[in-house]
């Protein structure tokens, strides 16, 4: 496996992006970066934090062995891979929140922005960047956020849990390849924050309903329950999780 590690880049999402469209990359080729000047979340958001103390990176997947169909996969199985990893270091209640964040205690631990590489017009792999914060203790205008550090006090070697991802990542790749995607869907639903709970949800006209999560669909729509007994589908840009 290819790692390419950087002092710094504007965002290893960025850079992997940019690399593919220019050289034909083995899969798995990784870019990890110490620092990233401008590290992107979902939906347009920032992804900011100290350099040299957190995880930042990202991996080329090609889209070939991935159906339309089966486009959450990838996403799933990088935050099983995470989720694995954070219980294997005894970090507490690690909870997958739909679609893309990892939580420990109810505070965000891990942020993960998968996005499409089109070549010549046309669909061809994936890049899945993932942000775990590992060292950082402070946060400054953030709440609600945690790392490996403040949950254990233990200070860890980032290259050490980066190659525990990888190899993670790997497992539940392999499962994927194998068609094992039942395993997958289950292990992630396992571990989705709220499910079967009654919570709040806020739509993107602002109105508030509570609903409850029963799973997610192959393309990544959160499924829920509400009221009458009605289920629905929704997707990241339709509604907000209040918690
Ligand atoms: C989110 O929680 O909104 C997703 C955050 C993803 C952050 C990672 S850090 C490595 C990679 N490069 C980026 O610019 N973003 C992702």
């Amino acid at each position: 496996m290819r790692i390419v590690k950087l002092y710094t880049t504007d965002s290893t999402n960025d850079y992997l992006k940019s690399l593919a469209k220019e050289e034909s990359l083995e899969e798995d080729t990784v870019v990890w970066a110490l620092e990233q000047t401008n590290g992107r979340g979902q939906m347009g958001t920032k992804w900011s934090t100290e350099p040299n103390k957190n995880l930042t990176f990202s991996v080329f997947r090609k889209i070939q062995q991935v159906t339309i169909n089966q486009q959450f996969y990838p996403l799933m199985a990088a935050s099983l891979a995470v989720k694995d990893v954070l219980k294997k270091l005894l970090i507490k209640d690690v909870r997958v929140k739909w679609p893309n964040d990892i939580l420990s205690d109810k505070q965000k631990i891990c942020g993960i922005l998968i996005e499409n590489v089109i070549k010549k017009g046309e669909l061809n792999a994936m890049v899945i960047g993932v942000g775990l914060n590992v060292n950082q203790t402070e946060w400054k205008d953030l709440t609600r956020v945690t790392s490996i550090k403040s949950q254990t006090g233990i200070h860890f070697d980032l290259q050490e849990i980066l190659n525990m991802l990888l190899e993670q990542f790997h497992y539940y790749v392999k499962m994927l390849l194998d068609g094992n995607l039942e395993a997958i869907k289950k292990n992630y639903e396992e571990h989705l924050f709220r499910k079967d709970k009654p919570s709040t949800f806020l739509r993107s006209n602002q109105e508030q309903f509570v609903g409850i999560i029963q799973g997610v669909t192959d393309q990544g729509k959160l499924i829920l329950l509400e009221e009458d007994n009605i289920i629905n589908e929704y997707d990241l840009k339709e509604l907000e999780l209040l918690f």
